[in-house]
């Protein structure tokens, strides 16, 4: 991935072994999340406990993209990249293991539209860990940007197991107990880097990459 315009060097941070890590700091997102999401968003946006706010969003999508490039968010909940995507005139994609979440997506989506977006999105209900096989073809290969927030604990959001999902006919998986920061396993992580998740999600990107 390209870095974001104005990251300096200088100022990157190091690792134990003092290799130069390219960290950023994005002055943005500075009001309420109330704020940002009033009216952007219908009302039962906020029963999702774990929502990306929507000007971080915009920031990246912004850094990270151009107008007419395809979005995928692989766990977008109630559709924050999709929506914030539309709005900047890219096109979307979304998948949620939750029907309830991908329902809302949808619905702001459609809202966002009649707020004069101009991008188009979709949103799948399913596994992650199944793409690109959840989505239309005709969007495997074309993703520009990957952009989401995992699951920050150790359960999907949704108060009941969720119905079996679209590319996973026989189980679902909830999203299992470890954190962000821990050390991988194959078998479990739907959301870290040696998981299943992310190379799923990189089979869709274009070939100049995510
Ligand atoms: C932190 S939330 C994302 C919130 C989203 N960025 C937004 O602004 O609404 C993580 C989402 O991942 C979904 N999820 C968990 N495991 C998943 C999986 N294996 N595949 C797809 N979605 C999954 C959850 O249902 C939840 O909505």
């Amino acid at each position: 991935m390209a870095e974001p315009p104005g990251l300096d060097r200088s100022q990157a941070g190091h690792s134990p072994t003092q290799q130069p890590l390219p960290l950023s700091v994005w002055p943005t997102a500075q009001q309420s999340a109330a704020a940002q999401r009033a009216g952007r968003y219908l009302p039962a946006s906020t029963a999702h406990p774990a929502k990306m706010l929507p000007a971080i969003a915009r920031h990246a999508i912004t850094a990270y993209s151009q107008p007419g490039d395809l979005v995928l968010d692989p766990m977008c909940g109630i559709g924050t990249t999709l929506v914030e995507a539309v709005h900047l005139g890219r096109h979307a994609v979304g998948v949620d293991l939750e029907p309830r979440w991908a329902d809302l997506a949808r619905a702001n989506i459609t809202h966002a539209r009649t707020q004069g977006a101009t991008g188009t999105a979709t949103v799948v209900t399913g596994d992650a860990r199944q793409l690109p096989s959840l989505l239309d073809p005709g969007l495997v290969g074309r993703v520009a940007l990957v952009l989401t927030s995992p699951p920050y604990g150790s359960s999907i959001h949704g108060r009941s197991p969720p119905a079996p999902a679209k590319g996973s006919p026989s189980t679902t998986t909830p999203t299992p107990p470890t954190p962000a920061t821990s050390a991988a396993s194959p078998s479990q992580p739907c959301w870290t880097p040696s998981g299943t998740f992310w190379p799923a999600a990189r089979r869709c990107c274009a070939p100049a990459g995510c």
